[in-house]
């Protein structure tokens, strides 16, 4: 290439906004900081994925753009919602394959999030009609959802003796080992909004006198089995976690956030995991904002892989908190769910699709799910 094209090229990427520059995250090549955020969307009938969302994924991907996929429970007892993917079974692991293989197609790098909703689930959902388990036998007494609904009171869950825990930490290491069959580049472990991980973080929840509660290191101990045998089964490289010290959503809340925050960055630098991605501390609810005094600063400055925020963020305050050094990466939910060429209108400034949040859980294949437009009005 001639000097003068060099230098032009140089320029562009001067005037690039802060999202839409590349970062190299571990082994991954991103030509953005623009991350889908992981998003139930329940249309994963008979808990497994389904052709539709090749599309959905695929409308969504740009080449050197990073995914995070819907979580997608670990074993049976996992399941928490109606049209919840599985990652537990080979039928599971078949479905994925054409849905990864749509992001690879169009360059992009996918991970599968692997969750368990432990006491965040019901009767109905688990086998036999059993009780959900979780780290402790006290109920979610909110009556509220994340989303902002109401729902039914969850039931009571049965206490995980502390037999019981390795094999739900391998449950975790055979669905990451099935996440890398179906073809994903790595997984996301969610240990975040009051799921079955964070109700083991969390000091208002558990209340264990075992070697798995009690002390920050023994509440954060089940977390870190599961990173550790993860990481062993797939590759540190490959790791990533999601993690909420702030919020309180399921009822699930802590009275030293920033120590668990700090406790959690410093023990996954051990382990050498690829990112952890943390929810903004102003999240009260999936949707709703606070002012907070709190920050994530601290966490990212403890944590040396790359650091990803979610919550709420807009093209301006992204391009900020990427600027200010605050995060390597932002994942964008409301946005790139209405908006699937999200990082085409950020590039041009352009208007964004309104979200409907009446469909984001609604079961249609296509309804609120792959029939945002585009910018050119191509569906
Ligand atoms: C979440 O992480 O907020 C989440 C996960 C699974 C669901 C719903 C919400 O089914």
């Amino acid at each position: 290439m001639a000097a003068g094209d060099n230098s032009n090229a140089i320029e562009m990427e001067d005037s690039k906004i802060p999202l839409l520059t590349p970062y190299k995250m571990g082994r991954f090549n991103l030509s953005h900081r623009i991350v889908l955020a992981p998003l139930t969307r329940m249309r994963s009938y008979n808990f497994t994925a389904q052709p539709h969302a090749i599309l959905y994924y695929s409308q969504r991907t740009t080449k050197g753009g990073f995914l995070i996929g819907e979580a997608s429970a670990i074993s049976e007892t996992a399941i928490g919602g109606p049209n919840i993917p599985g990652i537990w079974k080979r039928e599971h692991v078949e479905a994925w394959k054409p849905i990864v293989d749509g992001v690879h197609q169009k360059g992009g790098i996918f991970f599968c999030q692997l969750w368990h909703a432990g006491r965040a689930s019901n009767f109905c959902f688990q086998p036999n009609g059993q009780s959900p388990v979780s780290s402790t036998d006290k109920p979610i007494t909110s009556k509220f959802r994340i989303d902002g609904t109401t729902a039914s009171a969850f039931p009571a869950p049965r206490r995980l003796t502390t037999e019981e825990i390795p094999q739900i930490v391998q449950d975790h290491r055979i669905a990451a080992r099935n996440a890398i069959e179906a073809g994903f580049d790595g997984v996301e472990i969610h240990g975040a909004n009051g799921y079955l991980i964070d109700q083991f973080l969390k000091d208002k929840v558990n209340d264990r006198t075992d070697i798995y509660g009690g002390s920050l290191e023994n509440r954060c101990r089940f977390a870190l089995e599961v990173v550790k045998a993860v990481a062993e089964e797939i590759g540190a490289d490959r790791v990533g976690i999601r993690l909420s010290p702030f919020a309180d959503y399921n009822d699930c809340g802590d009275s030293n956030a920033e120590a668990l925050g700090l406790y959690m960055a410093e023990s996954l630098n051990k382990l050498g995991i690829l990112y952890c991605h943390m929810i903004e501390p102003r999240m009260i609810t999936q949707f709703e904002e606070q002012q907070t005094r709190h920050s994530l600063l601290p966490m990212r400055k403890a944590f040396k892989g790359t650091f990803i925020v979610a919550g709420g963020y807009t093209r301006d305050n992204g391009n900020e908190v990427i600027t200010r050094g605050g995060a390597d990466l932002v994942a964008f939910g409301r946005l790139f769910l209405a908006n699937p060429d999200l990082p085409r209108r950020f590039e041009l400034n352009a208007p964004l699709n309104k979200y409907d949040r009446s469909t984001f859980y609604t079961f249609d294949p296509v309804i609120g799910y792959t029939d945002y437009p585009f910018l050119d009005g191509i569906v």
